[in-house]
């Protein structure tokens, strides 16, 4: 039996298998307003006929500022959400679930704008040094969460992944590397979280859904975060009532990151044991049997798969014929798919 095509449930909402697609920025709103494109809506609802359990948007901008990218997903203006409407349709359409990543990138963000961290310093000597957030900044920060979080809801998703890793925002809050702030928001591992738990409260006042969050669960550096340290924001995390912990790393500062199958796992495994969460694991996981050897072995209870499902739009299909299990196929394809 399976266990990677077995289903789970968080809250009310239940994902038909443990398979995520994992979120990817595509840098496709060639219009720079943030808005839904036929692409988005193709490749994501590709990912749905493909039988992925839970298909997830990429990084999705809480405010203009917040953006990667110029091209990148937009959630800060009510204009954004018939689009997303649509998109939730056509997920909901072939029986997957739909979750979208609420995300700022602090100082991260290439754009041609003022960009905003916790301190001021710029990620490397190619990057804008950002404005230090003041405490209006960081307020009106969080009503963007929590209104991102309401449009969410208005437009259909089943799960919000607020991105809490790579560098981004609420990980430059967490991180001593780059929140050298003095006030109550930096100092201790205590006030370096007093961030998040706000945007989780905020979230938490729009949405009752299942909430997820990433972290970096390693920021590769001594000087960084340390495994004790993500086992605390954890924590307070499951207090907080978030249901899965995203288990990603790196991105805070610049450094070349050797990756190799699992990588990533030692760290999702032991958060998941010492705090009893439920969690994720990611990177390079591209094989139906190291999927299923991760969530039967109880390493993980979802699985995220990137660059895999973007060379296979039907890897689910593959994994599971790789672990001699039969899953159903989308109605239309039934002559081909076994
Ligand atoms: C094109 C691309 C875009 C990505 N964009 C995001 C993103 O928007 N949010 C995020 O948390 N991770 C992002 N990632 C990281 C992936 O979600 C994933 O964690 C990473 O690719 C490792 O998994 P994989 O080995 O299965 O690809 C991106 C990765 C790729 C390749």
């Amino acid at each position: 039996m399976s266990k990677l095509f077995s289903p789970i449930t968080f809250k009310e909402t239940e994902l038909k298998n443990r398979i995520v697609m994992s979120p990817m920025c595509m840098y496709a709103c060639y219009e720079q307003d943030g808005k839904i494109t036929p692409f988005h809506i193709t490749h994501l609802t590709s990912r749905a006929v493909g039988q992925v359990g839970l298909v997830m948007t990429e990084a999705i901008a809480v405010m203009p500022e917040g953006r990667i990218s110029p091209q990148d997903l937009g959630i800060w203006d009510d204009e954004h959400v018939a689009g997303l409407k649509e998109l939730n349709e056509q997920i909901h359409a072939y029986g997957a679930k739909s979750a979208t990543q609420l995300a700022h990138a602090g100082r991260k963000a290439v754009l041609d704008s003022a960009i905003y961290a916790p301190s001021a310093l710029p990620f490397n000597d190619s990057s804008d040094t950002p404005v230090e957030m003041t405490e209006d900044d960081i307020q009106k920060t969080i009503q963007a969460f929590k209104n991102g979080a309401r449009r969410a809801k208005e437009s259909g998703f089943d799960i919000i992944e607020l991105h809490g890793a790579h560098g981004y925002l609420i990980n430059q809050f967490l991180s001593p590397l780059t929140n050298k702030r003095t006030d109550m928001y930096g100092g201790s591992k205590e006030k370096r979280y007093r961030f998040l738990s706000e945007v989780i409260d905020a979230v938490k006042t729009e949405w009752n859904g299942p909430i997820f969050v990433r972290i970096s669960t390693n920021e590769y550096s001594d000087e960084g975060n340390s495994l004790e340290d993500f086992i605390y924001f954890t924590n307070e995390m499951k207090k907080q009532g978030i249901d899965l912990i995203d288990c990603s790393s790196g991105g805070v500062v610049p450094v070349k990151v050797l990756s190799y199958p699992g990588y990533q796992l030692p760290r999702c495994e032991q958060i998941k044991h010492e705090t009893g969460i439920a969690t994720g694991a990611v990177g390079l996981i591209t094989s139906g049997l190291q999927a299923e050897e991760i969530v039967q072995n109880d390493r993980a209870d979802l699985v995220f798969i990137g660059r895999a499902l973007l060379r296979n739009p039907y890897w689910p299909k593959a994994a599971a014929d790789e672990l001699g299990y039969s899953i159903g196929a989308p109605v239309q394809y039934k002559r081909g798919w076994n």
